[in-house]
């Protein structure tokens, strides 16, 4: 089976492809030539993950999927939520992100939050939504140097190191995206 993931980020083609398996075939975005800068205008991760999706799957009629993914803090109400990227302003900057979080969060005992994403899925017109979700804190301040995104903020319920602080192998086996895209998997292996 061949699929088109709306990336082109390497990281998670290479993820997506070492969980999925030799079964299916992962095409990226610049695999089928598009350079389509895809507007997420939805106010929910399903709605951007359907946009891109429905995007590529009526311009290309190829079957595809995509993601969105968001930090949802419980004392900001789920921000930032599908504003993750740009919380801090338009120049997706990772340390003005965090830097915001931290200050918005100041005096609030609640540091409740977990990453979410929804991968969208079309399959001949058919459209399903997967969700994986981890649940954490919010940490008062950076801990670790690895990963990306809010990784240094981030402690998972159980543990005691931030995402960070982690090896990228430990991080996969219990993150949003890779329960989603296990989801996803059973799906398509019929387990689901
Ligand atoms: P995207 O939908 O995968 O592009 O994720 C949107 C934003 O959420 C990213 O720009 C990051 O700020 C944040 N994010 C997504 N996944 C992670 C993660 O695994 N660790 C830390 N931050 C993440």
């Amino acid at each position: 089976m061949k699929l088109v993931f709306a990336t082109n980020n390497k990281h998670k083609l290479q993820e997506v492809r070492d969980i999925l398996g030799s079964g299916v075939e992962v095409l990226s975005l610049s695999d089928i030539g598009c350079n389509d800068d895809i507007p997420e205008t939805a106010d929910t991760l399903q709605g951007n993950a359907l946009i891109k999706a429905r995007h590529i799957y009526s311009k290309y009629n190829v079957n595809c999927f995509a993601d969105d993914t968001g930090l949802e803090v419980e004392a900001l109400e789920g921000a930032p939520g599908v504003l993750s990227a740009r919380y801090a302003g338009d120049g997706h900057d990772s340390e003005a992100n965090m830097h915001k979080l931290l200050q918005n969060l100041t005096g609030k005992s609640n540091r409740n939050a977990q990453f979410r994403t929804v991968i969208a899925l079309i399959i001949d017109g058919e459209e399903m939504l997967f969700d994986g979700i981890v649940k954490g804190h919010i940490t008062e301040e950076k801990m670790g140097e690895a990963g990306f995104g809010y990784d240094p903020i981030f402690v998972p319920e159980g543990y005691s190191e931030s995402f960070a602080q982690m090896s990228s192998d430990e991080k996969n086996s219990i993150s949003h995206r890779y329960r989603a895209t296990k989801k996803l998997n059973d799906y398509l292996k019929g387990d689901l």
